[in-house]
Formats: structure tokens, sequence, C-alpha cells
């Protein structure tokens, strides 16, 4: 691996940890200060969005990036969309079959061809002034786990990959780098936006979202300015919801 010229970071590497996203949240309460890259060849409690599990074995890219930000929630609930933005672009360049469809189901998903190889769990934390955000990235390199009702592949699979995490993440976190030091600087999600919804999966189609109080269904139109789905209902009315997730729909 060589992330030798971004100084930002410090790397830590483990055989196996729970959770790298636990892990950085364990390190920012201890009072560790700085930005963090935490990397682990296997998790055991590896943790998914909305409280589930992420099967996390060996082969496959367990990342979390920590960062000290002084932006508020809003702002930092941004950086999904630019991790996806930056996920799909890793994936693409690596990708040497033409047919591979690279999308990003809303919020936090990476699709090859229908089937999620990625996804994105935002953390963040306060402590005393400090605060942080982690961005917790999963990768299915070697290995799709199977889960129930879900549509999972892996990157060996879809796009033939035959490399190793250490050689993704690499090209990863230097175009991560890039992306969140331009997001810094010029603070403009509307560039991040449109560049998501030019990958954006089942764009126009009719959609359930689950927020876990309901779901709800219509047309998916987009996303806005925070990043909430914005929904057509039948009866034309639009409505807009920052949490939850596109209810799959498996075809049998
Ligand atoms: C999702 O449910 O789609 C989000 C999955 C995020 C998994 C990654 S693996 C590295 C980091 N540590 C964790 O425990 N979870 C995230």
């Amino acid at each position: 691996m060589d992330l030798s010229c971004l100084i930002n970071y410090n790397l830590l590497h483990f055989e196996s940890m729970d959770s790298t996203n636990a892990e950085a949240i364990r390190l920012a309460k201890s009072g560790i200060t700085g930005n963090l890259l935490i990397v682990a060849v296997e998790q055991t409690s590896g943790r998914g969005q909305r409280g589930r599990h992420w099967v996390s074995l060996k082969g496959n890219l367990h990342l979390s990036i920590m960062l000290e930000s002084d932006k508020n929630l809003k702002q930092l609930s941004q950086l999904t969309f630019l991790t996806a933005n930056v996920l799909a672009d890793t994936i693409e360049s690596f990708c040497t079959t033409p047919e591979a469809k690279i999308e990003l189901k809303w919020p936090n998903d990476v699709l090859v061809n229908g089937k999620k190889v990625a996804g994105i769990l935002l953390e963040s934390i306060k402590v005393d002034n400090n605060q942080y955000v982690i961005i917790g990235i999963g990768v299915n390199i070697k290995h799709a786990p199977i889960i129930e009702n879900r549509l999972v592949a892996s990157l060996k699979e879809v796009i033939e990959y035959n490399g190793n995490a250490e050689e993704l993440m690499d090209r990863l976190v230097k175009h991560f780098d890039r992306c969140y030091l331009e997001w810094e600087r010029d603070q403009d999600f509307s560039k991040i936006r449109t560049k998501w919804l030019t990958r954006a999966h089942d764009m126009n189609k009719i959609v359930t979202i689950d927020n876990g109080e309901g779901r709800i269904s219509g047309l998916f139109r987009g996303i806005d300015e925070e990043g909430s789905i914005i929904i057509e209902l039948a009866s034309g009315q639009i409505s807009k919801l920052n949490y939850g997730e596109i209810v799959p729909i498996i075809k049998s």
C-alpha cells in the first residue's frame, strides 16, 4: 500500500477487529486527534446500516476514515454521497467488463448489475469540543455474503477484479482525499449531487421507501440539496425523506 502521499492521515491496520467504526469511536473518546484510516482484514462484529450486521470476511475491504471536522451534521451527511461517488469511480477505474453497470442506490449502496457490492456507514461523535465523522466503507471484493432478500455480489464476480483489498483501498483513499479537500474548500454539494444522480438506481421508477416508521411508494424523482430522497406520490404530491432505504424488489 502506498499512501505516503497522504500526509493528513495516520494508518492503523488490524488483522482482526470487532468493527473499525467502533474502534474509531473508542479512539475518539480516548482523546486521539487528527485524521485516521482504520483498516481490518476481517471484522467480528461489522456494523451495517440500520443496526444490521455487516458480514466481514478476509479478502473484502473494511475501512473507516475518521476525520476531525467542524462542519454541522447536515453538511457531514453529504459525505455519504461524496463517498458513494468515490467508490463508484474507483470501481469503474478497475472495471474491464464494459457491460458492467455501476449504480448508486439511495442512500448508501453501490451496485454493479443491480447487486450490492459496497456499503457506507456514516457516524459522528463529539468529544469535548472536537467533532469527528467516521465514514465506514465495506466492499465485497472476493466474497459476497448470502443475505435474505438482498442481491449481493463480489467485485470478483461482477467486474472480474482480481486485485486485493489494499490495492483497492490505495486508489480509493487517494481519490477520496482529493474529493474531500475540494468539498471542504468549496462547500458545494450541488456538484456532488449532480454526479451522484448520473448513477442513481431506479431513477424515475416506482420505489418503496421504508423509514423504520412506515413505507411510502411513488416515483423516485431525485435527491434534494440535503440528500433527502424526492418521491412523487400517486396524488402528484412531492414527499421528501431524509432517512430510510429503498426496499429491494427481488424478482423470482
Ligand atoms: C451498509 O449497511 O451498507 C453499510 C456497511 C458498512 C460496513 C463497513 S465495514 C468497515 C466499517 N466498520 C463497520 O463496522 N462497518 C463499516
